[in-house]
């Protein structure tokens, strides 16, 4: 993979021990970029579903998998989403190849007997814990949709996550009948150009967020 001098510059990597190569870290993190320009290159279902193959594995509390997909596709679709989107955000989610609103599904306890058999018991206790069900599935779509965020990057894809959003509005015109609670919405495609005219911007070093006792 190339190194995009203009991206990359005057940023200090250090030189990690890593288990996979410069390129997949590279194509992951250090190259990759939240992208809001995308070219017409379609995405299709078969490529979301072979992304969330792999994320799936990714763990969550108690094997909970709360976080919910919806796949924004259609012209009638996306222009109802728009609608719920704050005004910068508008234009990006009708010129994006396809978009996801990703969700967290309260919900999530009735498949603990399937997805957490030795937990069984636990599907019936939290059924009337509605808050507690709220704030699991929130915390652990979040982890979900992070590693999403990164398996779309493993997959080629560039990714464009969006919170600016009326999400109340969003869970009204879409999740009326099941509940889920959206999180935030993520254009998908390949980019075009660099995908955005932000420089690069620094990063935290694990010396101003890491504290050893
Ligand atoms: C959860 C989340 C919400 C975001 N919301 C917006 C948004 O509403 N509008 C926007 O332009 N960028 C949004 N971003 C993009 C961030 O500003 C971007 O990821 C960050 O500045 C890092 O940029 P880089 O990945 O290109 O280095 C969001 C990113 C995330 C992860």
């Amino acid at each position: 993979m190339t190194t995009d001098a203009t991206v990359l510059d005057g940023l200090d990597f250090p030189t990690p021990s890593l288990a996979v190569s410069d390129d997949v870290a590279d194509l992951l993190f250090r190259e990759a970029r939240s992208v809001g320009a995308f070219t017409a290159q379609d995405v299709t279902d078969e490529q979301l579903a072979a992304v969330y193959d792999l994320v799936k594995w990714g763990p969550t509390a108690l094997n909970t998998i709360p976080l919910r997909l919806l796949v924004v596709r259609t012209p009638e679709a996306r222009a109802r989403l728009a609608a719920h989107m704050n005004e910068g955000n508008r234009e990006r989610v009708l010129a994006a190849p396809v978009s996801l609103v990703l969700a967290a599904d309260p919900g999530f306890h009735k498949h603990i007997p399937t997805l957490a058999p030795h937990m069984a018991g636990l599907s019936d206790a939290l059924d009337p814990q509605l808050e507690t069900r709220q704030q699991m599935a929130r915390t652990n779509a979040l982890l979900q949709a992070g590693y999403l965020l990164v398996g779309l990057r493993a997959a080629g894809l560039d990714a464009g996550p969006m919170g600016g959003m009326d999400a109340a509005g969003i869970d009204a015109e879409f999740f009326a009948e099941n509940g889920w609670q959206s999180l935030f919405v993520v254009n998908v495609g390949h980019r075009e150009g660099a995908g955005t005219h932000h420089p690069r911007a620094p990063r935290h070093t694990f010396a101003d967020v890491a504290q050893t006792v």
